[in-house]
């Protein structure tokens, strides 16, 4: 732990001399200094929901009204203040209480300070008080707590606050401030949310944060006429203050189901499946089943955000007709471990020492990236020998799971079997192998992914065999 303290203190030390040789050379708006404001200075939702109660609706149980009371996040930075001496109670507060940050009231990051304002995350007002941005990552907002409230209408008026239109809500950069975290100390990027939607094709096309997680199109941006408050006029949009991400987990903990079931939805969304298996095979045959996942409804790599955290993987069980397992690969085991996957498409980050770390704030470099890009496809490979006392037909069940952390991580947190994380299916495949010489059944359907070359060749095969 002292090791750690002292190589923390050099880092700083470099950084802050860093910092100031970077600032001195720009001249953009400076961002809001932590500690200039007070609790005070901002309005509590409740006050909003007044006129403005179905976005209240919407955002409540939400990962941002989460961002500061969810436990893990809360168990996490407790365990990253000891490892960092401290050094880093601030940083992570930024994204997580805002208000908690700009107020002064952490540090101490054990929340003694805090007012209850501060403990409501990224809440209306802070958000509608951001009046500029300094830049990409690590919070760089600029605010002006008080009566204008900023937003995305050029021609808004209410007659409980000024409205002024501020064109940086309707785009990718206004997440960007808190959706791309860089370690303080040594640069590494840990969440490239931001970035790598940047750099994607969506970046390109300009399709924004906003067009697929406010508004119902989840994957698009989809028109939702209506009215933001009570007495104000009809418009042609509006947008959801539902903003889900993959997370169900501490909605479920928080008894937002209407969250978790959203979390569900969009995550249902975000990949394609397609699963190639023979039709037929023989006892002592060696069978192949090759598998594609493209991320197809994500602007962004599945999993993004703390991604070394979240676990995307393939779960895939072959049974025979009397339902005995013949292959398996990424079951769950009795301690919900993942078994014997192929691959758990996330990211895994390494310490100053090369050792495979969850603790990102210990993190210096990049050991493994597994994380399916933008409109990417990866493929995966089983192979197993079909032993001679199968029964047919042999049945392939594949699904590709998520889940927002694996049950070890979890259970070291907390004490265990106090939370269970719930694997959500993103999506399904199911094939059937049939003896060499059973014809399928009539009116079977080939499997989307099932390839017309190999059945055709499957066919002639058969008519062979059987001609024989
Ligand atoms: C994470 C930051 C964030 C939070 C939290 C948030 N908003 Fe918004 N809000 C936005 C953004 C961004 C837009 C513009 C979206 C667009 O136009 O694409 C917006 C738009 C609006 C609008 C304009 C009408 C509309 O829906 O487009 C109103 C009114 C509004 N928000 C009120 C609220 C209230 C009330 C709350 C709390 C219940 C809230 N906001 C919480 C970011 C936020
Ligand atoms: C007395 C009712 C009332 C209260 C209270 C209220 N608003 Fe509004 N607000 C309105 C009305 C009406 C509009 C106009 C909506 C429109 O033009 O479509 C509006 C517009 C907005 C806009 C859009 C501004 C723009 O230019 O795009 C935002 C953002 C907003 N409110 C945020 C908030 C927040 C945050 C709170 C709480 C601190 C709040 N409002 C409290 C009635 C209210
Ligand atoms: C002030 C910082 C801040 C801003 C601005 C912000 N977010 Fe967030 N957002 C957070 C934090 C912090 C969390 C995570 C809270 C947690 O996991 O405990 C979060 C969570 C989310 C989630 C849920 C992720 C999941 O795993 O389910 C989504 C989706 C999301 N934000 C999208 C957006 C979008 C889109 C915008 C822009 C319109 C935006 N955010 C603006 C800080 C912010
Ligand atoms: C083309 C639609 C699309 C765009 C554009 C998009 N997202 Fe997403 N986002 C999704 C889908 C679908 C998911 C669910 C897959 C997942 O959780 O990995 C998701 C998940 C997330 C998550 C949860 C990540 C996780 O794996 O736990 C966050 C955070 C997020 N998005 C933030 C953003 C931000 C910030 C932007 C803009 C820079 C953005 N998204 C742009 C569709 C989109
Ligand atoms: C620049 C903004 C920012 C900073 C700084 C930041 N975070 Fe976060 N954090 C986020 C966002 C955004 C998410 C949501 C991403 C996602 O859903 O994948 C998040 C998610 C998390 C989660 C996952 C919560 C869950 O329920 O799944 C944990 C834990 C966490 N952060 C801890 C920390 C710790 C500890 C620090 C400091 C070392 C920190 N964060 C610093 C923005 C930030």
């Amino acid at each position: 732990m002292k090791g750690t303290s002292v190589k923390w203190g050099l880092f700083l030390l470099a950084a802050i001399i860093l910092a100031s040789v970077v600032s001195s050379f720009t001249a953009a708006a400076e961002a809001t200094k932590f500690g200039e404001y007070s609790a005070d200075d901002f309005t509590y939702e409740s006050r909003c929901r007044q006129c403005h109660a179905i976005i209240y609706g919407q955002w409540e149980g939400t990962m941002h009204f989460n961002a500061y009371l969810d436990p893990f996040y809360l168990e996490e930075v407790k365990v990253a203040s000891i490892d960092t001496d401290g050094l880093v109670d601030e940083f992570c507060a930024r994204c997580h209480t805002p208000i908690g940050v700009v107020s002064g009231e952490i540090p101490p990051i054990d929340g003694s300070g805090m007012s209850d304002i501060s403990k409501l995350g990224v809440q209306c007002d802070f958000c509608h008080v951001i009046s500029g941005s300094d830049g990409i990552g690590n919070a760089p907002f600029i605010i002006t707590p008080g009566d204008i409230k900023w937003g995305p209408f050029e021609d808004s008026k209410s007659a409980y606050h000024d409205s002024e239109y501020l064109k940086l809500y309707t785009q990718a950069e206004y997440c960007g401030m808190c959706h791309e975290v860089i370690h303080p100390v040594n640069g590494l990027v840990i969440d490239d949310t931001y970035s790598t939607w940047k750099d994607s094709q969506y970046g390109k096309d300009n399709v924004v944060c906003q067009d697929c997680h406010m508004t119902e199109g989840i994957t698009e941006y989809k028109a939702n006429p209506g009215r933001s408050g009570s007495g104000a006029p009809k418009r042609e949009h509006i947008s959801l203050h539902a903003i889900t991400g993959g997370n169900a987990f501490i909605p479920m903990i928080f008894g937002a189901e209407d969250v978790a079931k959203m979390a569900t939805e969009r995550l249902q969304n975000a990949a394609t499946l397609e699963v190639r298996a023979p039709e037929v095979a023989s006892a002592g045959e060696e069978v192949i089943i090759e598998v594609s996942i493209t991320n197809s409804g994500a602007g962004h790599n599945i999993p993004t955000g703390v991604s070394e955290i979240r676990q995307i993987w393939l779960e895939m069980v072959v049974t025979d007709a009397e339902g005995h397992e013949i292959y398996s690969a990424g079951t769950l085991d009795t301690e919900g471990s993942i078994k014997s996957a192929k691959r758990i498409y996330n990211n895994v980050l390494g310490d100053s020492e090369g050792t495979a770390t969850e603790s990102f704030w210990l993190a210096d470099r990049v050991l493994e990236d597994n994380r399916i890009g933008p409109e990417k496809t990866v493929e995966e490979k089983h192979t197993f020998i079909l032993s001679e006392d199968v029964v047919y037909p042999l049945k392939v069940e594949t699904s590709l799971n998520y889940r927002s952390a694996s049950q070890e991580l979890i259970d070291k947190l907390f004490e265990k079997g106090t939370y269970e994380v719930p694997v959500i299916q993103m999506n399904e495949a199911s094939n059937t192998i049939y003896h060499p010489d059973a014809s399928p059944k009539e009116g079977t359907e080939p499997t989307p992914g099932f390839s017309t070359f190999t059945a055709t060749i499957a066919l002639i095969l058969r008519m062979y065999i059987n001609r024989k």
